[in-house]
């Protein structure tokens, strides 16, 4: 026996147990958790009190971390030892795991309705709207409106409770058919070792909890990418810099799961090294893409985001009025209300602008904040604009700076 057709179906078994203990835990969680815009917070800070409840909250955290990386270990591993050959079964049940935790992590990050998580889900809803065609309607789609509300995390606790589940139902049973039908037997005990490991740990790590959100969090992007996103951001930061958000955005990440769905397929018509070879290219490629986006949000604790700061009125420099109407006119000319809702008019893909002039006030941090982003913020995901003059930075600047009311 290879040693593939021992690993493989030994590592499936360990995603089995792992997914199973985390459907157990995110059910029981679901009796104490109250999905609102206020009772969300409110819940999980008491769910983190309790010893019983809290504990399984950090099992149901760290496990769902571990399940993006085991699975993303098990995908691995079977393209190392080329099992995806033989075992297709097991292949499908650890791709589709692996999309079902990502899914699960993307939806259940927002249910605390702390501060970061809130700033996350509003980026995550203004990167959807940057997908070529598609984009306004994703984000009007997974934000259900045009900020992060009790829509938003209605439709993502009704994905992550109800929908998500059934994709994992699906690739347990997938991959219990493969298990099944493998020569190779995972044994009784070590697949249970991980998801005995992460419990025994989860004793001890501190859960991803940090204060309430803010009115303002909705429209702020000014918190770090999580770990599991890490390396998407840095490819949309990455190919933004090549003036192709498009790219990073839907191209390659889609790309990569097409090729992993495809993967079976294609071993019947190219070999087993070029297999190897293109999925080591993926995932050197998002590794780079990461190390060169900055560095994600803390792995443990409170993940809060900068405090938002208010100006005082006394640091405000006097507004030019003919620099704002010119401003307002460049902001349109150049494509900048194609991503920032202001004034009224709507706009994916940024944060709305109409609150920037309270964090905001020196015209020269525009300048240098518009013409190259990552000056000021190094994982900025917003395109540069090099061929902007002096001028006309003036004029955006002066109008973005405008005290104009905030719209809620
Ligand atoms: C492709 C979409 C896109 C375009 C076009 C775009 N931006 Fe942005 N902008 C963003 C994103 C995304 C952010 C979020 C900040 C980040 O990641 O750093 C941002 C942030 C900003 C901020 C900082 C907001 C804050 O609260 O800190 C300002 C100011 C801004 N943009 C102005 C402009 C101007 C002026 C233009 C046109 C010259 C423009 N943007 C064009 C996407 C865009």
């Amino acid at each position: 026996m290879t040693r593939g057709e021992r690993l493989a179906p030994l590592s499936v078994a360990i995603l089995l147990v792992l997914a199973a203990a985390l459907f157990i835990s995110g059910w029981l969680l679901s009796i104490p958790y109250e999905p609102s815009r206020d009772g969300a917070y409110r819940s999980v800070a008491a769910i983190y009190q309790s010893g019983f409840w809290g504990l399984l909250a950090r099992f149901h955290e760290f496990g769902s971390g571990a399940l993006i990386l085991l699975s993303f270990a098990a995908v691995a591993l079977m393209i190392l030892t080329q099992s995806f050959r033989e075992d297709r079964w097991l292949w499908y049940s650890a791709v589709s795991l692996l999309l079902a935790a990502m899914g699960f992590q993307l939806t259940g990050h927002l249910l605390p309705f702390d501060r970061h998580a809130v700033q996350t889900a509003a980026i995550e809803g203004a990167i959807a709207g940057r997908m070529p065609l598609i984009g306004p309607d994703a984000q009007a789609l997974l934000l259900r409106g045009d900020a992060v509300g009790q829509p938003t995390l209605d439709f993502w606790y009704l994905a992550h409770r109800w929908l998500l589940p059934l994709l994992l139902f699906a690739s347990m049973f997938v991959g219990w058919v493969g298990l099944r039908r493998s020569e190779g037997s995972p044994g009784r005990i070590v697949p249970l070792l991980p998801t005995l490991a992460i419990f025994a740990l989860s004793f001890f790590l501190t859960p991803t909890f940090g204060s309430p959100a803010l009115e303002a969090d909705a429209a702020t992007f000014e918190t770090r990418p999580n770990w599991y996103t890490w390396p998407l951001h840095g490819m949309l930061v990455f190919s933004d810099r090549l003036g192709m958000g498009w790219v990073g955005v839907a191209l390659v990440p889609g790309l990569f799961v097409a090729f992993l769905i495809a993967v079976p397929l294609l071993s019947k018509r190219y070999t087993a090294t070029l297999i190897q070879m293109v999925f080591g290219a993926f995932v050197a490629a998002f590794a780079v893409a990461a190390l060169g986006a900055g560095r994600p949000a803390p792995l443990l604790g409170n993940q809060d985001p900068p405090v938002i700061a208010v100006a005082e009125p006394n640091e405000r420099l006097p507004i030019d009025p003919t620099l704002v109407a010119s401003g307002r006119l460049l902001f349109i000319e150049k494509g900048c209300g194609g991503c920032h809702t202001i004034e009224g008019r709507r706009a994916n893909g940024g944060p709305p602008l109409d609150g920037v002039w309270q964090r905001h006030t020196d015209p020269d941090w525009y300048r240098r904040f518009i013409r190259k982003p990552s000056s000021v913020k190094p994982a900025s995901t917003m395109p540069e604009f090099p061929g902007l003059g002096d001028s006309e930075l003036r004029a955006l600047a002066e109008f973005l700076r405008k005290p104009r009311p905030i719209k809620s």
